[in-house]
């Protein structure tokens, strides 16, 4: 039996699994476990099963000690794990890809739509009490149909998003490393181009593309300035992909028109520039917070596990 410690409240069906087999250690505080804590139970852990609110780092490695095998992290998202300190120590890192793609590209979307047709707004007018009436001018949004989706990261979640964008009557372009599969390109009529003409042709900017030193603050003052005035800038990948700063300022000034974002530079807070205006729509990282979802991640992430635990290779390593 080996001993699982599980950095965070994960669904019960995946603990069960992972209790069949081994003895787990789970935390299941109301509050994020703190650093001390996390420190102090990973020593012999054998697995770790990790959210991305942990940062798995050498230090937490080391704590855990040699016999550590893999870090199971509960995303697909692994800004939070520093894989090549992993792969010096042979502990294998595994994410969870593929199960939050349409509960990702379902929050991108909605957050289009808030954006584009100021529902954010709209609600809280009818909170605060103030009066309203159907006007013709009142609180008119920007079409979708006709316009231009530029996905920035066409991989699963990029390519669903599209999917949803073709559906709305929207083109598509978008930037990649790499050549997507020709029969999806076609079947979204998807073309690939770089960062600069995706920024100038897009009504709609959708970033989807994973955060590491290459994809800092990809999204900068420059950047934004060679957007549409009248376009929307959308992130549900990971926060400091985006200039927070940049975008508050370029939002303010009418640069461009509005924005909608799950996730920030210096999650949770939220920049204080971003709180006061109303062209942006801000949700609390709700990509992936569907009850299937989670459940889902939950169970790739004790299957990658258990995997690695009885010496096969898991359904989902980190490259
Ligand atoms: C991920 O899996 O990386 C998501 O951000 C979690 O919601």
């Amino acid at each position: 039996m080996s001993r699982v410690v599980v950095t965070g409240r994960i669904p019960d069906a995946a603990i069960e699994k992972l209790r069949a087999e081994h003895d787990v250690d789970a935390w299941d505080g109301p509050e994020t476990i703190s650093r001390d804590e996390l420190l102090r139970r990973v020593a012999g852990a054998d697995a770790i099963v990790s959210l991305l609110t942990e940062r798995v780092d050498a230090e937490l490695l080391d704590a855990a000690g040699p016999q550590l095998k893999v870090v199971a992290n509960v995303a697909v998202g692994y800004d939070n794990i520093d894989v090549p300190a992993c792969s010096e120590r042979s502990i294998v890192a595994t994410n969870t890809p593929g199960v939050l793609t349409d509960a990702t590209a379902d929050i991108a979307f909605g957050l289009i739509l808030m954006a584009t047709r100021r529902l954010g707004e709209g609600e809280r007018l009818i909170r605060s009490g103030q009066a309203w009436k159907w006007g013709m001018y009142f609180l008119l949004g920007s079409s979708l149909q006709g316009k231009t989706l530029g996905v920035v990261g066409m991989g699963g979640i990029g390519q669903a998003t599209a999917r949803r964008a073709k559906a709305f009557g929207m083109e598509i372009v978008y930037q990649s490393r790499s050549e997507i599969d020709p029969t999806i390109a076609a079947d979204l009529g998807a073309r690939r181009v770089d960062l600069d003409e995706l920024l100038a042709v897009s009504d709609v900017v959708s970033v989807h593309c994973p955060y590491g030193p290459a994809t800092h603050h990809l999204i900068g003052a420059e950047q934004l300035a060679a957007m549409k005035s009248s376009a929307f800038l959308i992130n549900t990948a990971r926060g400091p992909i985006v200039d927070e700063d940049a975008l508050a300022t370029a939002l303010r000034e009418g640069v461009i028109a509005g924005a909608g974002l799950d996730v920030y530079e210096k999650e949770p807070s939220v920049h204080p520039g971003l709180l006061e205006l109303d062209n942006v729509a801000l949700l609390p990282h709700l990509g992936s917070a569907t009850v299937e979802t989670r459940t889902g991640m939950a169970m790739l992430a004790a299957d990658n596990a258990l995997a690695v635990l009885s010496g096969e290779r898991p359904p989902a390593p980190i490259a």
